[in-house]
């Protein structure tokens, strides 16, 4: 498809009002406020104020979510399991393992978020072991450590798509290959890709499919989901659940556990509403926006990025070839505190991670606002650590 990335800011910008005021580079965070997602919060109140709120209706609203979050992913609707957030996904599918028949290991990248590793951990209490998959020191995985480390007792592999530390991307089809020729099961957490880089959840043979709508889609905080591949949501079952999990929701029987046939047995409790509103509003709008197209936009300003950090000799903590990372670019900082405070009183928005600056563009930023960054880095040199 032939996109035209020069005129995607322009399109769009003039809906994230932010960008009166400042150059928001830190999607990787939480996604700009759109008008959209104002007026979906601004119609939740008007929907409470008109409806009171039956539950029948958070129903629909939900299903609504559910929609949206299957058409993103080009997954079935009963693929999908919507939940408050990626912890409360892993933590339902965790619950559904039993770590029995031999089959008690759990392989965690070491490009995990803490969430992923803390869940994996706590199932070493319910008689899992856990090993992880250490980085190299360029910032990758390569697939031989992997290997070395799947075998026929594990029972699950964690992965993460784009790593909020780094930015590196890890590649999920050949880790899921590696681990079902094993017999182990695949859990990706895409939080840092979705919305970022086209994803169909079939395509990358994950079993398990976690994200939330707060950053790359633009939406807020509270709304998770979670993608099961069909042929297992009816083979495990959690014992992490509640009353939106069960077969008939409005059956309100408290004598069995009778969990839906779907994913949404990996629900749990009231729908986080207002988040649903805003969260539909987001993935609508980057939908809209076009994700494909905003790949190949935020790969052309990483380039630009990358090639003005090389020529300032700064140290960049995230891989340099296009394929092996996403929209996120991080820099050694020396005192990172300082550099990302230096970088807002330039009026530019950034955050970092352990001593790395995050840099992370989506579809609304221009070559301008990298020329910004740059610039600020440039007059804030000695904050950066350089090779
Ligand atoms: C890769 C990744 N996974 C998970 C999370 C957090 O997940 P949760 O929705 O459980 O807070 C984040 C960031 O907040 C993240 O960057």
């Amino acid at each position: 498809m032939a996109v035209s990335t020069a005129t995607l800011p322009a399109r769009i910008r003039h809906r994230f009002p932010i960008f009166d005021r400042r150059v928001y580079i830190n999607s990787c965070s939480q996604g700009a406020l759109s008008d959209a997602v104002r007026e979906a919060y601004g119609r939740y109140l008007a929907d409470w104020d008109e409806h009171g709120a039956p539950w029948e209706y958070w129903v629909e609203q939900l299903e609504g979510a559910r929609r949206s979050v299957a058409g993103l992913l080009n997954a079935a609707e009963d693929e999908v399991a919507i939940t408050t957030s990626v912890s409360a996904g892993v933590s339902a599918i965790a619950s559904a393992l039993r770590f029995q028949n031999g089959r008690d290991k759990v392989v965690v990248s070491d490009f995990e978020f803490p969430t992923i590793g803390q869940i994996w951990h706590a199932q070493e209490r319910r008689g899992a072991r856990v090993v992880h998959v250490p980085a190299e020191p360029g910032a990758t995985i390569p697939l031989e450590r992997f290997e070395a480390a799947i075998d026929e007792q594990t029972a699950l592999v964690a992965v993460t798509h784009v790593c909020f530390r780094n930015g590196s991307r890890i590649d999920v089809k050949g880790v899921a290959e590696l681990a079902h020729g094993r017999g182990a099961l695949v859990f990706l957490d895409a939080y840092q890709a979705v919305g970022s880089i086209p994803i169909e959840a079939r395509a990358l043979d994950c079993d398990f499919l976690a994200a939330g709508a707060l950053k790359y889609l633009l939406g807020s905080a509270g709304l998770g989901f979670l993608y099961c591949r069909h042929e297992l949501a009816e083979k495990i079952e959690p014992t992490a659940t509640g009353w939106f999990a069960d077969r008939d929701i409005f059956e309100m029987d408290i004598h069995d556990y009778s969990p839906a046939a779907s994913a949404r047995r990996f629900e749990a409790g009231t729908p986080p509403i207002p988040a649903i509103y805003a969260g539909i509003a987001g993935i609508e709008l980057m939908r809209e926006i076009g994700i494909e197209e905003t790949e190949a936009h935020v790969r052309e300003l990483n380039g630009q990025l990358i090639a003005g950090l090389d020529e300032l000799g700064a140290r960049v903590a995230t891989p340099h070839a296009p394929e092996n990372r996403g929209a996120l670019v991080c820099v050694a900082s020396t005192d990172v505190e300082r550099l990302v405070g230096a970088l807002a009183e330039g009026g530019v928005v950034t955050s970092s991670r352990d001593d790395n600056l995050r840099i992370s563009a989506h579809c609304y930023n221009t070559a301008e606002d990298v020329s910004t960054v740059l610039d600020l880095l440039a007059r804030n040199r000695s904050l950066l650590r350089l090779d």
